[in-house]
């Protein structure tokens, strides 16, 4: 089984985007911690990140019917990104929304998600673990054997 990791619009910065908010990993760290988890799962990730709502959505587009669930952190997407979301309907697929911030404790703007109402869960505030957290999510939405 195929998991989608996709990152959204400046999470390729992370590691030296603001640390005291968003952690001092890299997205390639992050990426090796999910990919290795996974694997000791049973299941292949294969990983995404655009600055481009476009990109993601060709992306989800192309590999969504190879695939059986999605996690996505948006970005700044996420309180917007309405194209993205039906995207991630169209899929078909269990999504589960991961933000290494707390979106609820930020600007009032942040609270908001477009994407939360068709994900099958969110994670918000749990740093990198957050990943780690929407794959358990994912596992048992899939029934893989623990
Ligand atoms: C984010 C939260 C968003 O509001 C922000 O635009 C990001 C990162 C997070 O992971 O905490 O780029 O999704």
């Amino acid at each position: 089984m195929r998991i989608l990791l996709i990152n959204g619009p400046n999470l390729n910065l992370l590691g030296k985007r603001d640390k005291s908010i968003y952690g001092d990993k890299t997205l390639s760290e992050i990426e090796n911690i999910i990919k290795k988890k996974a694997k000791s799962l049973g299941l292949d990730v294969v990983r995404f990140q655009s600055n481009s709502e476009g990109a993601l959505i060709d992306f989800i587009q192309k590999n969504s019917p190879r695939a059986s669930g999605i996690i996505i952190n948006p970005g700044a997407l996420t309180h917007y990104g309405l194209s993205l979301r039906d995207a991630l309907v169209d899929s078909k697929l269990p999504v589960v929304e991961v933000h290494l911030s707390n979106i609820f404790a930020r600007e009032k703007w942040r609270a908001k998600s477009v994407i939360a109402p068709i994900a099958r869960g969110q994670i918000s505030g749990s740093g990198w673990k957050g990943y780690v957290e929407a794959l358990r999510i994912l596992v048992g939405e899939l029934k893989v054997e623990k």
